[in-house]
């Protein structure tokens, strides 16, 4: 018996085997040799919904969801948020480092020299519906650029892999900003690279005829803090897109349209939008008890509760709600606040999320703040999919340069039919 493995015994054959503990796991293709004999495929693993299978080893972001833990390459979320810009963030999350300030410098240089759209995808955009959803809009722009970029394929050149980390970085704001201004009819306003990351998101959303457009800080900075929380979170729906597409070496403007078309789900980061709906419906503080009576009865889902890896209170609600104060403090306050904070109030009381362990997640305060400053709901996901790029393209070139990594493919439990015969079409009845 191997104190550093596991000792499996097959009932069937009444064999044991040995399968080695890798980093507190096993793996998976070691199953493999428990057969039955030797036309058995050998033992397999059934993990719908990945919950219990890691796919990767990763030094990028560290959750313990017990605790309410999250780091980025062992920095706490909190002193993050507190200390650095989302752009330095960027840089810690790809290159694994905070960055010196001569290294910032460089690097905000080359984010900034990459802002502007080609034309031919501005007018890309001018074809949207004038109705079309932001979401919808963002993931097609950012699939649109692999027609500009086509040398992004040779994504085994590191070279080639930074230059489109650096497009995808500084373009992604340009882009949601185009597809804010396209719903509501105004000019596209082009980046402004004197300013900010965040200055310059903002100028682009809300500069109407002034020559220059000056950005509140406190909002701008507010919104700088909401983009480092909402940076990376290990290996989430829309990250596993990322290195999934990524794996079959398609270019990172694809995979990244295609991580934000998961992150679009209402069970992702959908979810933003879908609680400021709910408190629509809701109305008032006094229909919060109803409408959790409602939840617990099954009539749907309490929109920014719970979590797949946090059974706690996610760090990042905690630092939105304080990020929250400073917004209203210009802002004025957001009526639904009242509603949100008595929603979690009871909640937090009632044995049926306290037994499930049902917290507020990154998304139930964000579409509060969002809406203060100005946006609609439905630019809610698009302001979470600017910073993600961030992550997603780190945990892309994790997976590039992972020699174990293959192109992702699941196996199935095959429940169909046998092999059987076509009926020819004169005999198949009515
Ligand atoms: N409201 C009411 N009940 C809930 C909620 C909720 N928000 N979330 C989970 N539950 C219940 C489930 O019905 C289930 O109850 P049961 O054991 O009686 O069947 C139990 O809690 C466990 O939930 P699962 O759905 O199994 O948990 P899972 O890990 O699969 O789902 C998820 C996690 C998708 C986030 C879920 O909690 C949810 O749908 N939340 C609402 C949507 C949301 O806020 N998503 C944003 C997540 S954060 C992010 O992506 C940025």
């Amino acid at each position: 018996m191997d104190k550093d493995g596991l000792s499996i015994l097959d009932n069937r054959t009444n064999t044991t085997y040995e399968v080695p503990f890798h980093k507190g796991t096993i793996r998976a293709m070691d199953l493999r040799k428990i057969k039955t004999g030797p036309d058995d495929f050998g033992l397999m693993t059934y993990d719908p919904a990945f919950m219990n299978t890691a796919s990767c080893h990763s030094a990028i972001t560290y959750i313990d969801g017990d605790k309410g833990i999250l780091r980025y390459r062992g920095y706490p979320i909190e002193q993050l948020a507190e200390k650095c810009t989302f752009l330095e963030v960027a840089y810690l999350l790809l290159q694994g480092e905070l960055p010196t300030a001569s290294q910032l410098k460089d690097w905000i240089n080359n984010i900034t020299y990459h802002t502007m759209l080609h034309e031919s995808t501005k007018h890309f955009l001018e074809g949207f519906r004038y109705d079309a959803h932001p979401m919808a809009m963002f993931i097609s722009t950012v699939a649109a650029l692999a027609t500009i970029y086509p040398e992004s394929r040779h994504v085994h050149d590191p070279e080639m892999r930074r230059l489109q980390i650096y497009r995808l970085i500084g373009k992604v704001p340009t882009i949601a900003a185009y597809t804010y201004r396209h719903g509501l009819g105004y000019p596209y306003v082009y980046p402004d690279n004197d300013l900010s990351y965040t200055e310059n998101f903002l100028n682009m959303l809300w500069r109407m005829a002034e020559v220059k457009y000056k950005a509140n800080p406190v909002l701008a900075r507010a919104l700088d803090i909401l983009f480092i929380l909402h940076a990376d979170h290990e290996q989430n729906c829309s990250a596993n897109v990322m290195r999934s597409v990524g794996s079959s070496q398609a270019d990172p403007f694809v995979s990244t349209a295609a991580a934000a078309a998961a992150l679009s789900g209402p069970l992702h980061g959908g979810a933003n939008e879908e609680v400021l709906r709910m408190l629509d419906e809701i109305g008032s503080k006094d229909h919060v008890p109803a409408y959790i009576e409602g939840v617990k009865a099954g009539k749907g889902k309490l929109m920014g509760f719970g979590h797949r890896v946090y059974k706690n209170y996610d760090p990042r609600a905690r630092i939105i709600k304080q990020a929250a104060e400073q917004v209203f403090e210009v802002t004025g306050k957001n009526a639904k606040l009242d509603i949100a904070l008595e929603l979690e109030r009871i909640a937090l009381e009632d044995e049926y999320f306290v037994k499930r362990k049902l917290y507020p997640n990154v998304d139930f305060y964000s579409g509060i703040i969002y809406q203060a400053m100005g946006f609609r709901p439905e630019m809610f996901t698009v302001l979470f999919a600017i910073p993600r790029t961030a992550g997603w393209l780190a945990q892309w070139e994790e997976m590039v340069i992972d020699p174990e990594q293959k192109i992702a493919r699941p196996r199935q439990i095959y429940t169909g039919y046998e092999e059987r015969t076509v009926v020819p079409m004169d005999k198949r009845g009515a």
